[in-house]
């Protein structure tokens, strides 16, 4: 029988096409010469894709008209087995000339673990190339995917390919024998009514949370609708595409309103969550520290609070998936008045740590070491010039939102200057007011910091959009008035030539150590001329000393004790280190 869709297709040639099931082909070659041909000569005919199954041994498991997307599952899929490959590949055609896979035949082939996944292009009753792609390490706790070609038809290397799914089966094997394979990935649908850089970065998210990407859904609307955010005919679309895909969970590029959030899920007929619930949920699998976990706990509560219906049905029916994980992996509560009263605990406990961070604040404040902060859009590749700057190991990732508790570490800087650098939390567009409030605690650090190095990728065409957006939390924060250091990044990527702004950024590459020594040098610089409070005990025999911090320094209090004159002042590092220096030495 020939699945999928074979309206409108002659009987005839169904039932010829039916003759592929008795057939034998030669097992020593990747993709028979004879079922290519009689593949482009079905695809020219009909002007449809054409899927099918062949098995190690050579025989045709199942034939069908349509994608993969289209055809939906068939008892093949659901018979898989997923410690090891399936045992057949994928072929299929494209009738219009592409013989490159697109990124829902790589998804597929990782979701199903095929043994590969072969596109065939077909143009003008021709074989236009011919290119497949085997499952390959295990990256990030996802299989990567291995593509080759595309091929002419007379130069596919048979053998070198059916190794190739010798080899995938070892690698698949071993990766799942080790535990390393989580497959736990929800199949995700994007929606925007904006597409570009924001669908764009969604899609990051999305892959930084874990989900599959099978659809990236755009319809452009300058509102989005009051009922079902997209409009209703369009869901009613997606439904269908949402039924084929298998698909989990779809992700809306925007903040969603309850009953947005009720009618496009029974529209859909798939759980839904907008941007702040994924970006928590990214925030909740990323805490490292309790106040870190505290934090996103806490913010994710208050954010669904008020949408939680009536019932609280929502939240109870979901699954374990993203948007429903707190951190620690506790899941969240679903009951109002409990909700409440673990919002009241949270706060109680946020509130004693915040000033157990006070006082250790304080006391770094009186140690006279400068702090730095490092901020910036995420993925701007601050932990790695933290890395860079201070030898240090902190955790760098490809993903959005690696670093999610403030890390500090201290730096050598020329004159033998020193100074605390922090790491922060990475900022993001659309993050809505009361998550920026969430996380002030740890954002704080940039507040309190002397001077701030706004860190940004130059590299990406979105670098001033993201500028913008730094520039918009910082001042939320209140520190838009701290002395900064603009450091582009990731300037290894740029092409000559390039016009960056601000004009007086420093260029770096935080990866090659590129412009480093001139960041060292200009926080150096700018440190220089941060003044600080310190209280200094100097002794009657030192008024040398005195009159030194007078005239340099800014005193505010002056108090005369037994053992000297106690001073609370204001100085840079440079005087201080002189001060220092100066009441060391024996008279
Ligand atoms: P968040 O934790 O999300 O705030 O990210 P971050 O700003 O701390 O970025 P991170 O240091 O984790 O770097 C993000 C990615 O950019 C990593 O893949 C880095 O290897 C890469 N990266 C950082 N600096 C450079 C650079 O100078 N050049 C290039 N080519 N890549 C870089």
């Amino acid at each position: 029988m020939i699945h999928g869709n074979t309206q409108g297709v002659r009987e005839a040639l169904l039932s010829e096409m039916d003759k592929l099931y008795d057939m034998q082909f030669d097992r020593s070659l990747f993709l028979p010469e004879r079922l290519l041909g009689m593949l482009v000569n079905y695809t020219q005919q009909l002007n449809r894709e054409i899927m099918v199954y062949l098995s190690r041994d050579a025989e045709i498991l199942e034939v069908a008209l349509g994608s993969i997307s289209q055809v939906g599952l068939t008892e093949m899929h659901l018979r898989r087995n997923l410690d090891r490959l399936t045992g057949f590949r994928c072929i299929h055609t494209h009738p219009g000339g592409n013989a490159r896979l697109s990124s829902v035949d790589l998804q597929a082939l990782r979701l199903l673990r095929f043994d590969a996944m072969c596109a065939v292009g077909v143009e003008d009753g021709l074989c236009t190339g011919i290119s497949a792609a085997f499952l390959g390490e295990v990256e990030y706790g996802q299989l990567s995917v291995n593509v080759l070609g595309p091929v002419k038809p007379g130069r596919l290397p048979h053998k070198a390919w059916l190794k190739e799914i010798e080899l995938s089966e070892e690698r698949v094997q071993a990766a799942i024998a080790q535990g390393g394979v989580v497959d736990e990935s929800e199949k995700v649908m994007l929606i925007s009514t904006e597409g570009g850089a924001s669908l764009d970065e969604l899609a990051s998210l999305a892959d930084t949370a874990g989900a599959v990407i099978l659809s990236r859904v755009t319809q452009r609307l300058s509102h989005p609708d009051s009922a079902t955010y997209i409009g209703s005919g369009k869901a009613q679309e997606l439904s269908l595409e949402c039924q084929t895909l298998n698909i989990d969970l779809a992700i809306v590029d925007g903040e969603l309103t309850a009953a947005q959030q009720r009618n496009l899920e029974s529209a859909l007929g798939v759980r839904v969550i907008d941007r702040t619930s994924l970006i928590l949920d990214i925030f909740a699998r990323r805490a490292a520290t309790a106040e870190g976990k505290l934090q996103v706990e806490l913010a994710q509560l208050k954010y669904r609070l008020p949408r939680l219906q009536g019932s609280s049905e929502a939240l109870s029916r979901l699954g374990g998936g993203i948007g429903t994980r707190g951190p620690g992996e506790t899941r969240l509560e679903s009951d109002r008045r409990h909700i409440r009263a673990r919002i009241d605990e949270l706060e109680g406990k946020l509130g004693e740590l915040k000033k157990r961070r006070e006082q250790i604040r304080r006391r770094r404040e009186r140690s006279e070491v400068v702090t730095v902060a490092l901020v910036g859009y995420t993925n701007a590749g601050k932990s790695t010039l933290l890395n860079a700057l201070s030898g240090a190991d902190v955790l760098v990732e490809d993903k959005l939102f690696a670093t999610l508790d403030p890390v500090t570490r201290r730096i050598d800087l020329p004159d033998k200057l020193q100074c605390e650098l922090v790491d922060t939390v990475g900022f993001i567009d659309k993050l809505p007011h009361s998550l920026v409030e969430a996380f002030k605690s740890t954002l704080e650090e940039a507040v309190y910091a002397d001077l701030l190095v706004v860190v940004s990728d130059v590299s990406s065409p979105e670098y001033r959009r993201q500028r913008e957006v730094v520039a918009e939390v910082l001042s939320e924060l209140g520190a838009s008035d701290k002395p900064v250091i603009e450091a582009l990044n990731k300037c290894d990527l740029l092409e000559d030539g390039a016009v960056l702004e601000p004009a007086d950024a420093i260029l770096i590459s935080a990866a090659s150590g590129l412009g480093l020594d001139r960041l060292r040098e200009a926080i150096a610089r700018g440190i220089a001329q941060v003044r600080h409070p310190v209280e200094l005990l100097i002794p009657y025999n030192k008024g040398a000393v005195l009159s030194l911090i007078h005239k340099k320094g800014q005193v505010d209090s002056e108090e005369y004790t037994d053992s000297g004159t106690l001073v609370t002042c204001r100085m840079d590092p440079l005087l201080y280190a002189r001060v220092q220096k100066e009441l060391a030495q024996d008279n």
